[in-house]
């Protein structure tokens, strides 16, 4: 098969999983890049190059309710290496700035080389004469130097979904020019917000040593590589749609009921990683109803965190920590049929997602660090009666364009306990207020409109290429 558009990101959207009686079955995969570029390369005729979860299984390329899936074949090496440890255990604290430390291990950046050489491959055997390849986020950064060794006449993008650090901390990595010189392969390098296209330029310049001026990086063989923020959001119309949804209402009433009738349900919806901060907002909502602000008969938080990651040290401690905490807060707070936190530790579907974003008065939403959070973009789409209050925290790409959120730092508890205690107490009309000034920017600039921009920039930087999509 030869494409004109191939879209290349470690994971495949669809997760091949092991079902409790041994069989295997596909999953929708965990993450907001998934629920972007899905509806992206629904609209553009193309393939999607990624790995399929699991070990050592070869897939033939194959078709998945009209998308054109090509999966990737890791080992048990690959994942341990590539994926578990210079992708999960050295890039993505790093880049996130938190909690975790990075570590570097000089095994984990062979597998990481290793296993960016054969998407690398995969991608010139199967782009046509002259393809635009865009290739994703922080798994793949030598993606596309190795591509354009590969295979020149291709027009190549690449797309950062999480924050690009500042100097002061990328130049912790021993391998730092290899991997700027890997982005480099790209035309344009695309991120979340400016300062990472900023900080990203900078490191260039003073680390690799190439001219630059404002957003472009001039190379020595003539080329001219563009960086520029590109922030990501969610298909809009897809989730009002689901929100007007009879079956989708019905279930939220459902939702309300199955909890009780409380007054107000707060919510919370994230991977379970160490970015999203849901100790702290457990904690400042336990306090709240320790310091009798909030009552159980009256308010119970909804807590999904989705598995993740789950053998990477890191994120088992942490469900140890979270599952901890909510036995102890609901032990300490919680009434016969009135538990403090509605705790589930499962992936949810789509339509689910929507019935409980409808369910949700409060959607709070406080990483210490996220690229985008296309979770609190959701929440404002579902929400056409202009209604909920969003808790939002300012360290999360999302808060440039949402600044009608209650935005907090995820970092200072009680900002956040008066804060969630505001937006519980808030007046219908300031609610609306927000929420009418924060559809009306996630509806102009949806998924759509991120990914046509940046493939028209993409097809407009100067290069030696044929054709553009
Ligand atoms: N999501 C989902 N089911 C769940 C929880 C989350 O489909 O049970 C989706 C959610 O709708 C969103 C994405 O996963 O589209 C999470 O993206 P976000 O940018 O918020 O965070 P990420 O997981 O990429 O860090
Ligand atoms: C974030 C990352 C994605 C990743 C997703 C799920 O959204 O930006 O690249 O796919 O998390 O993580 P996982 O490790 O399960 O692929």
């Amino acid at each position: 098969m030869q494409a004109d558009l191939v879209i290349v990101a470690n994971r495949l959207p669809v997760d091949r999983v092991e079902m409790p009686d041994g069989t295997k079955a596909w999953r929708r995969s965990p993450g907001g890049l998934v629920s972007a570029l899905e509806p992206v390369l629904r609209a553009n005729e193309g393939v999607w190059i990624g790995w399929p979860g699991g070990t050592d299984e070869d897939l033939e390329p194959f078709e998945d309710d009209g998308l054109h899936l090509l999966p990737m074949t890791m080992t048990a090496q690959d994942i341990e290496e590539h994926y578990e440890g210079f992708s999960n255990g050295t890039l993505w604290p790093l880049y996130h700035d938190v909690v975790a430390k990075p570590e570097f291990h000089r095994e984990w950046w062979d597998g990481y080389q290793r296993v960016n050489q054969r998407f690398a491959e995969k991608c010139a055997e199967v782009a046509a004469k002259g393809a635009t390849v865009w290739v994703q986020d922080y798994q793949l950064q030598l993606v596309p130097q190795m591509l354009r060794e590969l295979r020149p006449d291709l027009r190549i993008g690449f797309y950062l979904h999480i924050p690009f650090p500042p100097a002061e901390l990328f130049q912790q990595v021993p391998w730092r020019r290899q991997l700027l010189e890997g982005l480099l392969g790209a035309d344009l390098v695309g991120f979340q917000l400016p300062q990472a296209a900023q900080n990203f330029v900078r490191l260039v310049r003073q680390r690799v040593g190439h001219k630059t001026h404002r957003d472009l990086v001039y190379l020595p063989d003539g080329r001219t590589v563009r960086a520029a923020a590109f922030p990501i959001s969610i298909d809009f119309i897809g989730f009002d749609e689901m929100a007007h949804d009879e079956g989708v209402n019905q279930r939220a009433k459902e939702i309300r009921q199955q909890l009780g009738d409380p007054k107000k349900i707060l919510l919370g919806v994230d991977r379970l990683d160490y970015t999203k901060g849901i100790y702290a907002r457990l904690r400042a909502y336990g306090e709240l109803i320790r310091d009798t602000h909030l009552d159980v008969e009256d308010a119970i938080f909804v807590q999904v965190a989705v598995p993740s990651r789950e053998r990477v040290e890191q994120y088992r401690k942490l469900r140890d920590d979270i599952d901890r905490l909510v036995g102890r807060l609901n032990g300490d707070l919680g009434r016969i049929g009135r538990p403090a936190i509605a705790y589930l530790h499962t992936s949810l579907p789509r339509n689910e997602m929507a019935a409980l974003y409808r369910a949700a008065d409060i959607m709070v939403v406080t990483p210490y660090r996220d690229g985008m959070n296309l979770v609190a973009k959701e929440y404002v789409a579902t929400r056409y009666e202009d209604d909920g209050a969003l808790v939002l925290s300012e360290f999360a790409g999302a808060a440039e364009e949402l600044r009608q959120a209650w935005l907090v730092n995820p970092y200072d508890i009680n900002g956040m306990k008066a804060a969630l205690l505001e937006a519980y107490e808030a007046e219908p009309k300031e609610l609306t207020r927000r929420m009418k000034a924060m559809r009306k920017q996630v509806a102009a600039r949806d998924v759509r409109h991120w990914a046509d921009t940046f493939l028209e920039e993409l097809a407009g930087v100067p290069g030696n290429h044929t054709k553009s999509v």
